[in-house]
């Protein structure tokens, strides 16, 4: 990205899974690595900005100059979210791939097998960019879908429902591309425009991303 692209902005980044307890040793959860956002995280830091990474389990090293708030579950989650976006924030981009559902509720002690079927009583899980953008004064909010069928039509649907000012369609049905790998290939939606970005490596989509989020942040001008 241009260097200074992102001076003195402040930039709120979500990434990795989350983990949903079951008992004390299981969990469910999914195959984000976190390396589409700490990608991100690393060039919006070389632009320029000051950034925090909220940060579901993952096992990369931090990028320089960025700080880390560590979550778990969906729910944590958003609450770490709300409280670094309300120090500040200009800028908030969701990578993350939250669990839509959680069990209702984690049992104490280990759950035995036994003989029968077992069922897993689920309830929804909040949502952190929907409730960031609906904030009264909110950040420029990028989202991520991660779709498998009609990923334009689905992109921007979301980014209507959610109401958001960009969206990034990612077509995870492509092998050897989006999750856990180190490639990606996206098309970035905004209101009047899109583009498509790679097939490349995810740090030159993020330079790519941060470049067009900076442009795009200060046309709609929020402080
Ligand atoms: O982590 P990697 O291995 O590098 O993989 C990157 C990625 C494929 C996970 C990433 O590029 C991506 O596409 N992330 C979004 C994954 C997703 O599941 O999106 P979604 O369609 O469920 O959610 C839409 C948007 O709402 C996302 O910005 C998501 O972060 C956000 N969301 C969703 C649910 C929820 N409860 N809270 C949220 O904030």
């Amino acid at each position: 990205a241009t260097v200074g692209a992102l001076a003195g902005k402040r930039v709120v980044i979500t990434a990795g899974p989350t983990r949903e307890p079951i008992d004390p040793v299981r969990y469910i959860s999914n195959h984000s690595s976190g390396k589409m956002g700490y990608a991100l995280a690393r060039a919006a830091a070389d632009a320029g900005a000051q950034v925090v990474l909220v940060s579901g389990p993952v096992n990369l090293p931090v990028p320089d100059g960025v700080a880390v708030r560590p979550v778990m579950t969906a729910q944590d989650m958003l609450q770490e979210a709300e409280r670094v976006v309300a120090e500040g924030c200009d800028i908030f981009i969701a990578t993350a791939a939250v669990a839509d559902y959680r069990p209702a509720a984690c049992a104490g002690d280990k759950i035995k097998k036994t003989d029968e079927a077992m069922t897993l009583s689920l309830v929804r899980n909040p949502d952190t960019l929907a409730t960031i953008a609906a904030r009264k004064n909110p950040p420029f909010t990028v989202g991520f879908a991660a779709e498998t069928t009609d990923v334009a039509r689905y992109a921007h649907d979301k980014m209507q429902r959610k109401k958001l000012n960009m969206i990034v369609a990612n077509d995870v049905s492509v092998p050897g591309l989006g999750f856990n790998s180190d490639q990606n290939a996206v098309t970035v939606f905004w209101p009047s425009g899109e583009q498509a970005i790679g097939p490349d490596s995810k740090q030159a989509i993020a330079d790519t991303l941060v470049a067009l989020i900076a442009e795009h942040s200060n046309k709609v001008g929020n402080s």
